[in-house]
């Protein structure tokens, strides 16, 4: 059964905003963009990189990793760039009056 977790009111985390949120023993990135909410799993897929740490692209909804500058699709977790080639696990987000939650397995 899906958990659902609660990160934060919509309002503490405008547009080009990211936060990291800890679950048992999960880390996860969430990042406004553009009004959008994503939540992927803040472990780069190359080295552990912290992708919240990371370098947020709203207009393409990117985020690059800090440490060797992969750049992950926050839609879909995949890489669009060397060295990372294997995607990282996203979460689906919910809104739910005002506060953004996670469904996290
Ligand atoms: S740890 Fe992210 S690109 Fe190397």
């Amino acid at each position: 059964m899906p958990k659902i977790v609660e990160v934060c009111p919509v309002s503490e985390l405008p547009p080009g905003a990211m936060r990291l949120v800890e679950w048992e023993d999960l880390e996860i990135g969430v990042f406004n963009c553009g009004g959008t909410v994503y939540a992927i799993e803040d472990r780069c897929s190359h080295d552990d990189g912290p992708l919240v740490e990371g370098t947020l692209d709203e207009a393409g909804c990117t985020v690059e990793c800090p440490r060797h500058g992969s750049r992950f699709d926050l839609k879909t977790g995949q890489p669009l760039s060397l060295p990372a080639y294997e995607p990282v696990d996203t979460f689906p987000v919910i809104i739910e009056r005002e506060v953004i939650k996670l469904e996290v397995e």
